[in-house]
Formats: structure tokens, sequence, C-alpha cells
């Protein structure tokens, strides 16, 4: 019976990281693992990392800029639940791909280092999630360390996020005074222990009832007077968590914890078992009539959410990460691309495990598998055994920075159109080609993206390019009835141009002439988004 697709679907917790750089999403991850049985030394993780860094020349870059670039998924199977955890990249210029990479989740988890709060991507990455209505739960991070009063973060969750907070622990001090934390729900205290640096065991003592007796070895009686007092201060001002707010967005159950010292982290797993949701249904198009798509529907479906080229350097390669919606699916089966009406047979799917890479024998919805394929499968497909269903909201984003590319060798010009549409089709950049004239421009969220894809074109593709300025500052898919798209084309010839999918893109040379057009042409609507497939 665990066959049935809605069972199976039932014990899948997909969730992702999201934080400032620095507060401990890279460490958290680490010891998640750790605490899931799915690795069993610490520093595997980023051993591996190095490891792969070294085989593929393109992740060069992250080492030297000291960021993660690539998103990628880990499974692990722990306490009868199946744990999809999404690695998110942290850096800001990418926030188009971690947007993406959150549609694919159904929970959130935010790292706040205790001493910094709330910082500026942690808001930004917050936003994404509210837009999606992905519930959010909290971590505050480093304990060990000098921290806020938590009380004051609590305070900011609610003030900056418009989020309530609902702690299910309480902190016993911070820094070198940390001893510890009350469950709130049960009364127990949970010692830390500072020199059980082991973070392969959960090496700290036994949680201890805090009206026992034994408390005195962990706290003295005025600090255990203090801990009793503030815990009740806060109980009495902050609501008590329900599950129900949390599903809807409402609130966030807050969990203390040092990740580095794998304090809290055994709680924060064990409340994603217990809180975090399930695959939910999806809004979803089925021959052109609205329709919902639940975990337990016996068709097979799911969306790619990310591509990524070249993983191993001697394969051409491209892996699709389809995120699943509904069904059974097994190796070797055969999905349809819906807006191509393509057919492919999935023989070698692949589940990311901590340790390895694996086949998929067999996956159900919340999971993620890898479609190794050669340029079919593009980010906001959707997939499904009859190819008529279409998952809606995946969008791509109006670039910020546009600029003109430029092969140093003339005679190598097909080559980067080939090129430039391979990471177009990835979703990492976006490729726009003028009407006039024969210069791409390409569009990104950051200026680090276009590092990253000169470093890109060289090492994978041997092109040697240059990144001008372009006299665009925005681009605006249009679109309207074909005589006014038409007549918009005429009057703007010099400024239009297509995107990877021949779709009509306006480039504008600054937001007041975007405005200007906008109402000469109230019949051309100029969008910021277009979703894909
Ligand atoms: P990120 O992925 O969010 O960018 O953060 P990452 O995990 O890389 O952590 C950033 C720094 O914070 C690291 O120190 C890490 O060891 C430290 N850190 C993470 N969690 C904790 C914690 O619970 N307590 C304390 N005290 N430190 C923590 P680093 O010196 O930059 O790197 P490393 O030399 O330790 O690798």
């Amino acid at each position: 019976m665990s066959q049935l697709p809605a069972a199976e679907a039932a014990r899948r917790r997909t969730f992702a990281i999201i934080s400032h750089p620095d507060a401990g999403k890279t460490t958290l991850t680490e010891t998640l693992l750790l605490a899931g049985g799915a690795i069993r030394a610490a520093g595997q993780v980023r051993a591996r990392g190095e490891n792969r860094r070294t085989r593929s020349d393109w992740m060069k870059i992250e080492r030297e800029r000291g960021i993660s670039v690539s998103a990628s998924v880990m499974t692990f199977d722990h306490d009868g639940l199946m744990f999809n955890l999404l690695d998110t990249p942290g850096h800001e210029d990418f926030s188009e791909d971690t947007y993406r990479t959150l549609t694919a989740a159904d929970a959130a988890v935010m790292v706040l280092d205790a001493a910094k709060g709330i910082e500026p991507q942690t808001l930004k990455l917050f936003e994404v999630c509210r837009l999606r209505d992905i519930p959010i739960v909290t971590f505050i991070n480093k304990m060990d360390r000098e921290a806020q009063d938590p009380l004051e973060l609590l305070d900011e969750i609610a003030s900056k996020l418009a989020l309530d907070p609902a702690p299910l622990y309480w902190p016993a001090g911070s820094g070198g005074r940390f001893r510890g934390m009350l469950d709130l729900r049960t009364r127990r205290f949970l010692p830390f222990e500072r020199s059980s640096a082991d973070r392969d065991l959960s090496g700290h003592p036994s949680p201890v009832p805090v009206d026992d007796a034994a408390m005195e070895a962990y706290l003295d009686p005025q600090a255990l007077e203090e801990l009793k007092e503030s815990a009740e201060l806060v109980q009495g001002a902050a609501p008590p968590f329900e599950v129900q707010s949390f599903l809807e967005g409402h609130m966030t159950p807050v969990f203390f914890g040092s990740a580095l010292r794998r304090f809290g982290v055994d709680q924060l797993l064990e409340g994603l078992g217990a809180y975090a949701p399930p695959p939910r249904a999806v809004a979803a198009v089925r021959s052109g009539e609205a329709t919902q798509v639940a975990p337990g529907d016996p068709e097979v479906s799911g969306f790619v959410f990310k591509v990524q080229a070249n993983m191993d350097p001697n394969h051409r390669d491209r892996i699709a990460f389809l995120r699943l919606c509904s069904g059974r699916f097994h190796r070797g089966m055969k999905l349809k691309v819906q807006n191509t009406g393509r057919q492919i047979s999935v023989n070698a799917p692949i589940m990311f495990f901590a340790s390895d890479r694996e086949l998929a024998e067999e996956a159900f919805a919340g999971d993620v598998i890898g479609i190794p394929n050669h340029g079919v499968l593009r980010v906001g497909d959707s997939l499904s055994e009859g190819g008529t269903v279409r998952f809606a909201g995946l969008p791509n984003f109006a670039p910020d920075i546009l600029q003109r590319v430029r092969v140093k060798d003339p005679l190598k010009a097909k080559h980067l159109r080939r090129a430039l549409e391979g990471l177009a089709e990835e979703g990492v950049t976006q490729l726009f080609r003028p009407l006039i004239g024969s210069d791409f421009v390409v569009g990104a969220v950051g200026q680090l993206q276009f590092e990253v894809m000169a470093d890109r074109l060289a090492s994978e593709y041997q092109l040697d390019v240059i990144f001008e300025a372009s006299p665009y500052a925005e681009a605006r898919w249009i679109s309207g009835q074909e005589a006014d798209i038409s007549a918009f084309t005429a009057a703007y010839r010099s400024a239009m141009a297509d995107d990877i999918d021949a779709r009509p893109v306006f480039l504008s040379k600054s937001g007041w002439e975007t405005g200007y057009v906008a109402e000469r042409y109230p019949s051309v609507s100029f969008a910021r988004t277009r979703e894909r497939g």
C-alpha cells in the first residue's frame, strides 16, 4: 500500500534554506544531513564540493568568489519521512534562479544569525517566499556566540516581516554563557555542552525536566529563575504556535541553536517532519481549463525548475531538474512536454543523495529527479504522461542589466550563437536578438552573472567574448492584438528584439521611455515578466 502516490507524497518534505550570506546556510545544510543520517562525517558536503570543483572548470568562479552559483538538491530518508533539501544560491545576483528553486519547495527554513537578525538578503528571499505562500520555519543560529536579546529578535521578525513568531524553544543565555534551551511545549531543558564539538554525534547531555533537581548541574538558581521568567514572559506575549496559521504563511515556528555545534538541529529536523507540509495540490491548466493537480492523482506530472549544463565536463549533457507534482514515476516511463508535444523516455533519471547520485527507480510528488537531456527540456516546461497539463507560475523576469556580447574571433560568430542559446535555455541569463543588426543582447539580474557567463563560454565552448555596454536599460515583453503589435513593431523596429522563444521584446533606453511608449500605445501591454511554458 505504501506504493500509493498519495501515501508516498504524504511522507515527503521538500524544503529550501534561505539566508543572508554567512548566517550559516552551508553549515546548517551539512548538520541537517548529519542529523538526518544522510552523511556520516562532518565536512563531507564541503569535501565533495571541493572535489567537484577541481573536476569542473566552470566551478572555478564559485571557488574564487566564495559563493555557491549552482543550486542542487539533496535527498535523505529519516524517521519514515523522505526529505528533499533544495539548495538555493546565496548571492543576490542569482535571485531569479533562487526564485525558481523556491517554486519547487513546499517550505523554507529561514536562518538568522543570532547577532545580526534580519539582514537585507533575508528580507529579499523572504519576500519571494511570501509571494509563493511558502510556509517558513525560523532557525536562529550561532547561539554559541554573543547574540541579540531573543525577545528583540522575535520583535524584529514581527515588525520587519509582518510574521507572527512562535518560539518552540527558549534559550538560556548566549555566547560564553549559553547553557541550552527550554522546550516550551514539554518544559524540558536541553543542555548545551560547548566541549561537544563532535557534530557526528549529537553529543549534548539528555534533556532534563525544568523543575527537576538535576537542573542545578546546568544552571545556577538565579539563571534558572531568569530562564523561567523570560520563558513565561515570551509565552504570555507571543501567540501559541498554530500549525494552520503557519501553513497559511502568517506564523513562523522559531527554533534556536548552533549549526556548527549541532545543537537544536535535530529539533529543527523533527519540527520539519512534524509541521512542514507535504506536497499540496498545484494550480495548472489542462487543455485550456483551469484545474488542480493533486499529489495522489494517478497521472505522473511535474515541472522543470532548473536546468544545469555540463555537470560532467566530459559530456555535453544538461540535467533538467523536474519537481514531481503527482503520480508514481518509474524509470523508463515516457513523459510528454506540454508546449512542444515531444515525448521523452526517461531512462536515466537521477536522484541526488548527499553521498552520491543514484538512478531513480521510482519517485513521487515532492521528489526532484534530474533528467539528462540534450537541450530538449527547458526551465518552465511542464511534463506529464498525457502531455496536456501546464503548470503556471514560473516567470522570466525582466533583466536589470542588458549588455551586448561579441566574440573576439569573428570566425566564431555562429558558434557564439549556439553557446548563448544553450546558456539561455538553462534560464541563467536571457538572450535577445535585435531585429536589426547582428549583435546579441544578453540580460541578467546582476553583474556577476556576466562574469560567470564569460567564464563558462571560455571553459565550456572555447569562446573568448567581450561584454559591452548596450544602450538599453529595460526589456519588456509586449503583447496585444496582432495589428497593434505590428504597428508598434514598425514604429520601434530598431528597439525590437526576439527572446529565445521568438517572443517580441521591446528594449527601452530608460524607465522614462518605457512609460512614454506605454502611454502612447495603450492597446499594447508591456510586461516585466513572461511565464515560460
Ligand atoms: P553561509 O552558507 O550562510 O554563507 O554560511 P556558512 O555556513 O558558510 O557559515 C559562515 C560562517 O559562520 C562560517 O565561519 C561558519 O563556520 C560559521 N558558523 C556557522 N554556524 C555557526 C554556529 O552555529 N556557531 C558559530 N560560532 N559559527 C557558525 P567561517 O569562519 O567563515 O568559515 P569556516 O572557516 O568555519 O569554514
